[in-house]
Formats: C-alpha cells, sequence, structure tokens
C-alpha cells in the first residue's frame, strides 16, 4: 500500500476562534512565523505525501494566494538582499502539489470529505484535519501509514483522553495487536461517558481506502445533523480492517483559544528565534503570577 496523496478539510467556519476568523481562515493563523496549514503540510511531505487536496470554502482564498508564489514580494526581497526571507517565502510555494475543492455547502467533516472523491480515485489516502497540530519526532502520519501498510487496513490515530473529554471527539472500541496498535470493532461520534467504547479518541489523523467514499454518499446526517466521518468509518470498519495507531506525539488543538496558545507557546520554545528569549520572559513572569 503506497499512500500518495492526503486530504486536509478546511472549510469549517471557526466559530471558537471570533472575532479573528471572520476575515482570517483558522487555518491560517500564525504559530509563530508559519501558518497552522503549513505544519498540517509539511508533516504530510514528510510522511511521503507527493498531491495534497485542500478543501476549502468560499472565505478561504488567503489559504491559496499563501501558497502561491508572489513576484513582487520576492523582487523586492531579492533586491533588498533579505536571503533567508525569500527563501521562506519560495520555500511555502513549492513544498508540495496542492490543490483545491470548495465544499460549497457546510454539511459536516463526512460531506468535505467526500468532495475528495475526484482527487483520490482508487488510491489509498491520508487525512489530516486543519485544526489538528502534532509535535512528534516521527511525523504522525508517517507513524499510520506504517501499519496501514503493515495491517493492510485503513488506520486512525489515537490517544487517551480523559473521560470528561470524550465526548468532544470519537470514541473507538478496540482490542490489542501489539504494542500502540489495535484491531478497531466499533465507534462512536461525540459520545457522553456512559456510551464511550474507550477512552480512545480518534485525533485527526486517518489513512483510508477509497472505499470510504461510497459509505460516506449514503450516510444519513449524525451528530448535529452533519454528514459525520465517523459515521462512515464506522461502516467501513464493520465491512475491512481497520487498525487505530496509539501515535506518539503531543496534540494541540488550534481550533480553541487554548490549545491555540498552546501550541504556540511549546512552538516558540522550540523555535531557534524565540526559544531562549521566551523561556526567559516565562520564568520571569512565573516568578510574579
Ligand atoms: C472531529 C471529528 C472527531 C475527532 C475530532 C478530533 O471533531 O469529527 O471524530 O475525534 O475531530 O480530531 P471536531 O473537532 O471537528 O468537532
Amino acid at each position: 500500500m503506497k499512500v500518495r496523496k492526503a486530504v486536509i478539510p478546511a472549510a469549517g467556519l471557526g466559530t471558537r476562534m471570533l472575532p479573528a476568523t471572520k476575515t482570517v481562515p483558522k487555518e491560517m493563523l500564525p504559530l509563530v512565523d508559519k501558518p497552522v496549514i503549513q505544519y498540517i503540510i509539511e508533516e504530510a511531505v514528510a510522511s511521503g505525501i507527493e498531491d495534497i487536496l485542500i478543501v476549502t470554502n468560499r472565505a478561504k482564498s488567503a489559504m491559496d494566494d499563501y501558497f502561491d508564489y508572489y513576484p513582487e514580494l520576492e523582487t523586492r526581497l531579492n533586491q533588498a538582499g533579505k536571503e533567508a526571507e525569500l527563501t521562506q517565502v519560495r520555500r511555502a510555494a513549492d513544498l508540495a502539489n496542492i490543490f483545491y475543492v470548495r465544499q460549497k455547502e457546510t454539511k459536516g467533516l463526512g460531506h468535505a470529505i467526500w468532495r475528495a472523491k475526484r482527487f483520490v480515485g482508487e488510491e489509498p489516502f491520508a487525512v489530516l484535519l486543519g485544526d489538528d497540530i502534532m509535535r512528534a519526532k516521527k511525523p504522525v502520519t508517517l507513524q499510520l501509514v506504517e501499519a496501514a501498510e503493515k495491517y493492510d487496513a485503513s488506520a486512525v490515530g489515537v490517544q487517551r483522553v480523559a473521560t470528561e473529554a470524550i465526548s468532544k471527539y470519537s470514541s473507538v472500541k478496540i482490542s490489542p495487536l501489539e504494542e500502540r496498535i489495535f484491531s478497531i470493532s466499533d465507534m462512536n461520534e461525540k459520545p457522553a461517558p456512559s456510551e464511550m467504547f474507550s477512552n480512545y479518541a480518534i485525533l485527526g489523523r486517518y489513512v483510508l481506502t477509497a472505499k470510504i467514499f461510497d459509505l460516506l454518499e449514503h450516510l444519513r446526517p449524525g451528530y448535529g445533523g452533519e454528514i459525520q466521518l465517523t459515521d462512515g468509518l464506522r461502516e467501513l470498519c464493520f465491512q475491512d480492517h481497520m487498525v487505530a495507531v496509539d501515535f506518539e506525539g503531543q496534540r494541540y488543538d488550534t481550533g480553541n483559544l487554548n490549545g491555540f496558545l498552546e501550541a504556540t507557546i511549546d512552538f516558540a520554545l522550540d523555535h531557534p528565534a524565540t526559544g531562549a528569549w521566551l523561556k526567559q520572559f516565562l520564568q520571569e513572569k512565573a516568578a510574579h503570577l
């Protein structure tokens, strides 16, 4: 199983990050010096992905612009001898082959993924949710690709979450296969704690077979009146083998304010331009809190 394509759903309205996201797509908010979406694309590329489809909507054209060349700016940077900036600006545009499709109607994550049917064709493909940023030694998508190849199965990324938090996620019913890898036999979207299958929640990364598209096409609206990816995955795990990978790495939900701030601080501490300064700043700040 070779995974060459990825789909990034990025058509949400960003209602948890208003008012900033009224006109700036939440995927374009900067984490230190790069927009959120660039981290996701870099993870896909580092996992061997060559072609990436971003599912957007009418308010997100800043994303297409960001991954394009910008001749006037590049000429100016060149003339000013700003080589490092020029390299960074160019690099974003040359990261991958990026394609776009619009969701047109906000009908849920499952519907957004279904829009990728033509792009994907018959190949297995990765899904990286535009809100979920990972900080990991080995890219999380690569961890999933390896498990999918090993078991010739679809794979989803999971981690344990607190029982009180499970209703923000999908919960999976699992049995162990090997260290950090489980077989999945059922799942549900945003269960109440009394209805959850386990504390393992799906967290934003998937490797799927193209069979998911026919399943999504026939789904009825589920949780929140939306077409849910989880409902399609549930059907898929009944029909074919699906594994859960308890991935190694830290996941941040940048679609809400606290998660966004956590990611900003951790990435800024790791960044050579800001790390040492921020550490000192935080230590001084903490001493006076
Ligand atoms: C989505 C999925 C959910 C998943 C979560 C975290 O929910 O529907 O199954 O657990 O992402 O990746 P959302 O955060 O869009 O409400």
